[in-house]
């Protein structure tokens, strides 16, 4: 290759990548929908999908995350419980890239340090996020907002002329059936039941198939059976991804969970199984004895 046409395409690969960039906008919903670049590039020789240590947040002077560590191995569905306050949220924001902390360190796998990312980099890294509201687009069907999740990573002209392939079809059908929406592929997205929004959303971050799931209270506003079959589906996604849920519903917890983790204050108070957690005095005190 002459020295020319080298530096052509060196320009054609920087511009590229700023474009892959600039067009994953940040903000909740799209920083949630991100798309994973280069799967194989996660180390987990050491066990660990995500490693917090010593973490660190104040707001105004106000500890919020206080010297938090804690890590979640591959395929792990972790539980985490707590007071209002707790930070369980602000610690979501940290591994999100929200919020950067004031010190400590937060790792995806071994070698990603994920406090070098911002929000839309580490949502493309294949970290995926669901916020207590469901914020599926309302008008479009259920196929359509499942779709879009793949879009929005295209670029608007690509996006105009986006189709499906025949791989990407597959994922959607098999998304459809985990989160139990097969029946209402071409329904309304708006007149969906809450439940129902809320697993459309899990499906829209499912299309793009991310290693870690972050899940702030999913069942809040849930029926007794919608709660059941998340619980399901939650099972089901164990293993394939890790998951981080935070919840209040022990009975939900009860179903879903191995290890949970109790936060309070900032940081880590018990861990263990729900039944270790329940007996423990300072569990009791602070959160379950209310
Ligand atoms: N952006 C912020 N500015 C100021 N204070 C905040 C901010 N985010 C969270 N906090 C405070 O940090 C603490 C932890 O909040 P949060 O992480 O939402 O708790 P949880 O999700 O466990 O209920 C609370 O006292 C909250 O008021
Ligand atoms: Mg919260």
């Amino acid at each position: 290759m002459t020295p020319d046409l080298f530096e052509q395409g060196a320009e054609r690969l920087a511009s590229h990548q700023a474009r892959v960039v600039n067009e994953v906008t940040s903000g909740d919903r799209s920083a949630g929908y991100g798309r994973v670049h280069e799967p194989g590039s996660l180390d987990l020789t050491h066990g660990r999908i995500l490693y917090l240590e010593d973490v660190n947040v104040s707001f105004d002077g106000f500890k919020a995350i206080n010297n938090l560590s804690l890590d979640i191995a591959p395929g792990e569905l972790r539980c985490i419980i707590g007071p209002n306050g707790a930070g369980k949220t602000t610690m979501m924001d940290i591994i999100t890239g929200k919020t950067k902390p004031d010190s400590g360190q937060v790792f995806f796998g071994s070698t990603i340090n994920l406090l070098r990312h911002n929000e839309p980099e580490i949502a493309q890294l294949g970290i995926g996020r669901k916020f207590q509201k469901p914020t599926v687009f309302e008008h479009l069907s259920v196929f359509e907002n499942l779709e879009l999740a793949l879009k929005t990573h295209k670029g608007v002209a690509a996006s105009m002329f986006f189709r499906l392939n025949g791989t990407q079809r597959d994922r959607l059908s098999e998304v459809l059936h985990t989160i139990h929406l097969e029946d209402s592929v071409n329904a309304q997205a708006g007149n969906l039941s809450h439940g129902q929004k809320q697993w459309l959303e899990i499906g829209m971050l499912l299309m793009q198939d991310p290693k870690l799931l972050l899940l702030d209270e999913p069942v809040a506003g849930m029926t007794d059976f919608e709660t059941e079959r998340t619980a399901e589906l939650f099972l089901t996604l164990k293993g394939k991804h890790s998951l981080m849920v935070v919840e209040h519903d022990m009975s939900f917890i009860n179903t879903i969970s191995d290890i949970v983790t109790v936060l309070c204050d900032g940081s880590v108070l018990a861990q263990g199984t729900l039944a270790q957690v329940q007996a423990d005095e300072r569990v009791i005190e602070v959160y379950l004895g209310r």
